[in-house]
């Protein structure tokens, strides 16, 4: 069931509970069986809880060629990144459009997707449009480039959510804007992080609640690449901040569920679109926002949101330069 966000939005809910959960899982076990990396099951949470609102499911051919080529859904939304379910083509051979497939991780089927769309995609020119480079170094390039050859795009029910050691942590758009609501707060502010706080994120985070009623800390807990602070350590510091330091009242914590692709511009477009989805207001853009090495400019993630009306993205990008410890 869809409800219609505060902003005008649609806001998707794909999952599904009670008897009609068992239904799917005893079912999803007779149909044809789709393994899934880590990022993708980040990505079914998300896509079913509402975070990739206004998605259904895995993309189809018209709104992933819309996303690479314009960073809009064929519909005009604005949509950062794509998000695709690939699979090898010995795998598409054995399925067919219009059939229900189960998705599944490490322990069984999680979901299930109707494949409205299976298609080949020139990869190698994709990636180098979505991350702004071709070198195999990079993660998301990696990642993309021994994926399998065939995308399949359909909406997607998720019965049963993965192992989740922040389950405490997790709250769906529709919670986290009830939440919202409950405190009182009408301007939220959104912080994305992959690292414990430091010095610079707390002025920032400081700075942007000088003109908001909240602060959500949103520290994204899917997959990162392996010399990232492990997310435990980041929430740890995280809890410790809002116990000791940070006044209650004014700021919330709540884990982003999504994995890391590194691509830096395109990503703070992507980050800011889901925190709309939970209902900030406004979104922290800060020096090279989801970059990895020197693949992005500094202030590329910045510049990229110029060329959207505040009204298209519903959400108003707060920009701060490096922040850093002055020695002078
Ligand atoms: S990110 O990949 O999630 O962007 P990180 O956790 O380092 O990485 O950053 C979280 C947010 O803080 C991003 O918006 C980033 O641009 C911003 N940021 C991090 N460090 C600084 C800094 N020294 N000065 C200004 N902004 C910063």
């Amino acid at each position: 069931m869809s409800t219609q966000a505060s902003n005008g939005s649609v806001l998707i809910n794909n999952e599904v509970q009670g008897e009609l959960a068992q239904e799917l899982a005893a079912k999803a076990l007779r149909l044809p069986q789709i393994p899934l990396d880590t990022v993708n099951v980040s990505d079914v949470v998300l896509l079913a809880t509402g975070a990739l609102s206004p998605l259904q499911g895995f993309m189809c051919r018209e709104d992933y060629a819309s996303v690479v080529e314009t960073l809009r859904l064929y519909d005009g939304t604005v949509f950062g990144l794509p998000i695709t379910l690939a699979v090898t083509k010995d795998q598409a051979r054995d399925l067919r459009l219009g059939s229900v497939v189960a998705l599944r991780d490490a322990d069984g089927p999680l979901a299930v997707m109707t494949i409205e769309d299976m298609f080949t995609i020139d990869k190698q020119r994709d990636l180098a449009i979505v991350f702004g480079t071709s070198d195999a170094a990079h993660p998301g390039v990696a990642r993309g480039l021994v994926q399998g050859d065939v995308l399949l795009g359909g909406p997607i029910q998720l019965f049963r959510r993965p192992m989740d050691p922040f389950a405490s942590f997790h709250l769906t758009p529709h919670q986290l804007r009830a939440e919202f609501a409950r405190r009182g707060w009408r301007t939220i502010v959104g912080f994305q992080t992959r690292n414990p706080i430091h010095r610079a994120h707390e002025y920032i985070q400081k700075c942007a609640l000088e003109i908001v009623d909240g602060l959500l800390l949103h520290p994204l807990v899917g997959e990162t690449k392996n010399d990232d602070v492990p997310a435990a350590v980041r929430m740890r510091s995280y809890e410790v901040m809002i116990r000791h330091y940070y006044v209650p009242e004014r700021v919330c914590l709540a884990v982003f569920p999504a994995a890391m692709r590194y691509a830096g511009p395109r990503e703070a477009v992507f980050h800011a679109m889901c925190r709309r989805n939970y209902g900030c207001t406004h979104f922290i853009v800060g020096r090279d926002h989801a970059g990895v090495g020197s693949y992005y400019g500094t202030y590329d993630a910045q510049r990229i949101f110029a060329q959207f009306t505040p009204t298209e993205l519903g959400i108003r990008p707060l920009m701060f330069e490096h922040a850093f410890y002055c020695r002078k």
